[in-house]
């Protein structure tokens, strides 16, 4: 049953630069609904890479303190022309900041149901990895039927749900990932092959597998460590799409190669995109994927859900990067699951 929202709430707010001992418990107020939005009392909020780059940076004044970006929870306000969303329906969004807490206001057209059959917690890791891998590969790649893609990161949020999401589609899907472990773990997610970046060579391993040609479409979140020989696996009119720019925000590849092969080197940011184009991504997401996760083909894979008060903790595990799929964090602390950092 959704409760009356209070005038406060508990929330974790990112109080200066630094490690994840900056992330601090505060009393914040609960954010007033508009038009077209949607109040949700957080069953539970995603951690992004996104997150710990922005408590690195610090507070800003250009977005919320509250780090969060994707929740799931119940409806507790609706404002005028919030669409499907009255106030009881369980739902995931995407949001812009405020999701480290127990309530967020969201967008109501960047709002989905909660597909059948899955669980809150498990909602809560789809919005940003649905968006960012329906937009990166079906908008800015073009992605046509039954062309081949790499995706460096095969474990990560993103990678998880790319490879189940692309397989069941009927796109070959290679990967890359960084140990042994998550090597096994993209294959058992549906990739065709997958390669260890540190040790395979995984241009080598893409032409061999496409029988010569290279892959079409390669998602590379290695902020350019890995463009040089992502230009080499590409096939003919290939498009490498950058989803990091990395530390240094430049890139050194072979103009040649890029020519002889009418290659496209792009990549997207999804927090500023237009409101329109999330609206369309959701739309999307709602036709094509939500019936692929109602089916069972698609699982969010959730590493760990934490408390919120151990939002520090969940910043930690993401920075060693030992886990596979999706680190939560709940404010209902009985939703929490354990915790292991021995999976990957
Ligand atoms: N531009 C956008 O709109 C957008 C939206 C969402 C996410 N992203 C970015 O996409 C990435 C994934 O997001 P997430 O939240 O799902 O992150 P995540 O779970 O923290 O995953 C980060 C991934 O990056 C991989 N990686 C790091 N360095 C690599 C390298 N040199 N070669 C190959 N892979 C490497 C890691 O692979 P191993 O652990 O196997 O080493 C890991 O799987 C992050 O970089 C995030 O910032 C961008």
């Amino acid at each position: 049953m959704a409760e009356r929202p209070p005038g406060e709430q508990d929330a974790i707010v990112i109080t200066a630069p630094g490690g994840p001992e900056v992330l601090q418990w505060r009393r914040q107020p609960v954010p007033a609904v508009r038009d077209g939005e949607v109040l949700i009392q957080i069953h539970a909020a995603g951690i992004n890479r996104h997150d710990v780059n922005q408590r690195r940076r610090g507070p800003s004044p250009a977005h919320s303190d509250v780090p969060g970006l994707e929740v799931s929870g119940l409806v507790v306000a609706a404002g005028a022309d919030a669409g499907p969303h009255i106030v009881g329906s369980r739902v995931c969004a995407l949001v812009d900041g405020g999701g480290y807490a127990q309530y967020v206001v969201a967008k109501a057209a960047q709002t989905l149901p909660v597909p059948a059959g899955l669980d809150m917690l498990a909602a809560a890791a789809l919005p940003e990895a649905a968006f960012t891998v329906w937009h990166n590969f079906f908008g800015v790649a073009r992605l046509a039927a039954g062309e081949s893609v790499l995706l460096h990161g095969g474990t990560s949020g993103v990678g998880t749900v790319a490879i189940q999401l692309l397989s069941a589609l009927g796109h070959p899907v290679f990967a890359t990932c960084g140990s042994a472990a998550k090597v096994h773990a993209a294959q058992k997610l549906g990739a065709r092959q997958a390669f260890n970046y540190r040790e395979d060579d995984f241009v080598a391993g893409v032409i061999s597998a496409t029988g010569g040609s290279g892959v079409d479409v390669i998602l590379d979140m290695s902020g350019g460590q890995h463009t040089a020989r992502d230009v080499q696996a590409l096939a003919r009119r290939g498009r490498l799409v950058h989803l990091s720019p990395g530390s240094s925000d430049a890139i050194l590849t072979s103009l040649r190669t890029i020519m002889v092969k009418q290659l496209v080197l792009t990549g997207s940011m999804l927090r500023p995109l237009p409101d329109r184009e999330k609206a369309a991504i959701a739309d999307d997401l709602l036709r094509v994927v939500w019936p692929l996760v109602e089916t069972g083909r698609l699982r969010p894979v959730v590493h760990a859900c934490l408390p919120l008060a151990a939002a520090a903790e969940a910043h930690r595990l993401m920075e060693h990067g030992q886990y596979v799929g999706k680190l939560l964090v709940t404010p209902d602390a009985s939703a929490a699951t354990a915790t292991s950092e021995s999976t990957a």
